[in-house]
């Protein structure tokens, strides 16, 4: 399963790049306002941070303009991923984009059957948002599993990039459902690492150790 970095904060990115285990990053308007960036700039400095997919998003709402937007953004760097909303003229772009070879990301899936046209519609990624149905009262893991049951029924290529998690249980649960990729926001990155007993067997050790008076180096 790779783990990307739901960010647009290229300080922030680099320390989570440090530890070698992001394999990609993806950002949206909301992200990139938050940043009181140029997008360009910050989409092709996150392109030198991180190899794998970097997901930058269209703000067009019309399939002609999004063509014209993701071209432009997909020359920035070679692994730069058109993120566009799941609509109709979404998937319009998505079909154009995916035939030229560019990777896509329709995002703002919330529906198996929005699910199914992404794949039809040639995407590379599709991502469910599962914190904000939860927000709704609905179940957002549910989603991931369906989508996995349709994806695997009919051999689509999409991957299934599980979004808006807030939780390192989400992420252990998209992990479970079969998600490809999971992305998430630093401090959810940072968690995945706790475990209290963790902490309490290695305060435990280190005494014992210090007991042994003992110095491996
Ligand atoms: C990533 O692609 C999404 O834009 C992001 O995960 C949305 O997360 P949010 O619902 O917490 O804003």
């Amino acid at each position: 399963m790779l783990l990307f970095a739901d960010t647009a904060d290229t300080k922030l990115l680099t320390e989570l790049a440090e530890t070698g285990l992001i394999d990609g990053c993806t950002t949206n308007p909301t992200l990139i306002a938050k940043s009181g960036r140029n997008m360009a700039e910050v989409i092709k400095e996150i392109c030198d941070i991180i190899e794998g997919p970097v997901s930058a998003e269209v703000a067009a709402i019309d399939a002609p303009t999004m063509i014209k937007e993701g071209e432009k953004l997909a020359k920035i760097a070679t692994n730069v991923v058109i993120k566009v909303p799941l609509t109709l003229e979404g998937l319009k772009a998505t079909r154009e984009l995916s035939s030229q070879g560019l990777m896509t990301n329709v995002t703002l899936c919330f529906s198996v059957n929005q699910a199914l046209l992404a794949a039809k519609a040639g995407a590379t990624f599709v991502s469910p948002f599962v914190g904000r149905l939860d927000d709704q009262g609905a179940d957002g893991m549910q989603l991931i599993h369906d989508i996995r049951t349709l994806y695997d029924n009919y051999d689509f290529d999409t991957d299934i990039l599980a979004a808006s998690l807030r939780t390192p249980a989400h992420v252990q649960q998209a992990a479970l459902a079969g998600a490809d990729c999971a992305t998430l926001p630093a401090q959810t990155f940072k968690d995945m690492f706790r475990h209290p007993l963790t902490d309490k067997g290695l305060e435990t050790f280190l005494a014992d150790w210090a007991k042994t008076g003992q110095s491996i180096l």
